[in-house]
Parts: C-alpha cells; sequence; structure tokens
C-alpha cells in the first residue's frame, strides 16, 4: 500500500478546477486519506522543493507554489504514485497525452495544475510535510472489492 501526495497547484485553483482534478483521482480508484486548503509560506515552499534547489526554474517555481491557495491531498492505494502519476499526465502539458489532467487542461510547464509525489521515498517526506499522522483518515470504502481484485 502506497500513499502520495498530491497537490492542485494555485492555477488549478484559480481556475475553478479543484473539484474536476479531485474527479480524476477519485474516479480512478484512489482512496483520500488526507486533505486541506492551504496557502503554502516560503518556507514550507522552499523544503517541498528543496531537490529542486539547484534547477534555474527554482524561484519561479516557489513564487508559482505560492502565489495563491493550494489543496493538498494524500491518496492512498497500491501503486499510488505510479497511477496518480499517469492520471496526471507528463510534467510539460503539452506533451502529456489526452485523458490526462495536464493533457486537458494546461498548455505551460509552469502552470502545470497540479503535483504528485513521484517516489515511495519523497512521498513519505512530502506526506509529513503537510500532514501529522493525526490528520490522514483511516476507513474502509465500500467499494474497494469492486476496484482492487
Ligand atoms: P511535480 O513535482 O510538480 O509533480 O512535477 P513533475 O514531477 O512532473 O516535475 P519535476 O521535474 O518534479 O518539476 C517540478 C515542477 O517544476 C516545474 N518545471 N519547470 N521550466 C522548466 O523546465 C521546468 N521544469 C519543471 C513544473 O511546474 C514541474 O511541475
Ligand atoms: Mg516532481
Amino acid at each position: 500500500m502506497q500513499r502520495t501526495l498530491i497537490l492542485v497547484k494555485p492555477d488549478g485553483v484559480q481556475r475553478s478546477l479543484i473539484g474536476q482534478i479531485i474527479s480524476r483521482f477519485e474516479q480512478r480508484g484512489l482512496k483520500l486519506v488526507g486533505m486541506k486548503f492551504l496557502q503554502m509560506s516560503q518556507a514550507l515552499a522552499e523544503q517541498h522543493y528543496a531537490v529542486h534547489a539547484a534547477r534555474p526554474f527554482y524561484q519561479s517555481l516557489v513564487s508559482y507554489i505560492t502565489s495563491g491557495p493550494v489543496v493538498a491531498m494524500v491518496w492512498e492505494g497500491k501503486d499510488a504514485i505510479a497511477a496518480a502519476r499517469s492520471t496526471m499526465g507528463a510534467t510539460n502539458p503539452v506533451a502529456a497525452a489526452p485523458g490526462t489532467i495536464r493533457g486537458d487542461l494546461g498548455m505551460e510547464i509552469g502552470r502545470n495544475l497540479v503535483h504528485g509525489s513521484d517516489s515511495p521515498e519523497n512521498a513519505e517526506k512530502e506526506v509529513n510535510l503537510f500532514f501529522s499522522e493525526a490528520e490522514l483518515v483511516a476507513w474502509a470504502r465500500s467499494a474497494d472489492p469492486w476496484i482492487r481484485e
């Protein structure tokens, strides 16, 4: 069982796409175990994007993610990280497949609507950055036998 941290980035919030983006993960069959609406601080953004600190786009990345509120979520399931990333589509929306969030809704790499953890190690770090264990909900979903063999 994996957990992944998903963010609806500020462009997704400003463009009224929160519901549509959440629906994609929900309908895919991932299970929501945590969610909050927040304005990321500079410090939280720097921690979240620490792996990109040396990249030329780092400053614009931090200012983009702090430019307005985000929705932070934890989705759970077997292979949750890969499933979420395939639902998100390629980093550059122009290259993202139709049917994915970025491929259907985006046009710019710096306005790509959604973040998803890229490995189990980073997922654990990112989940812990945004949520305490007490904020994550363990619940049984009645549809699970229809989603998982
Ligand atoms: P994310 O972390 O947001 O889920 O996106 P990702 O794994 O698909 O892409 P990553 O390589 O982790 O990059 C993080 C975010 O940085 C912006 N970016 N800009 N200008 C550029 O060349 C460039 N490359 C990446 C994107 O907003 C990307 O989501
Ligand atoms: Mg990434």
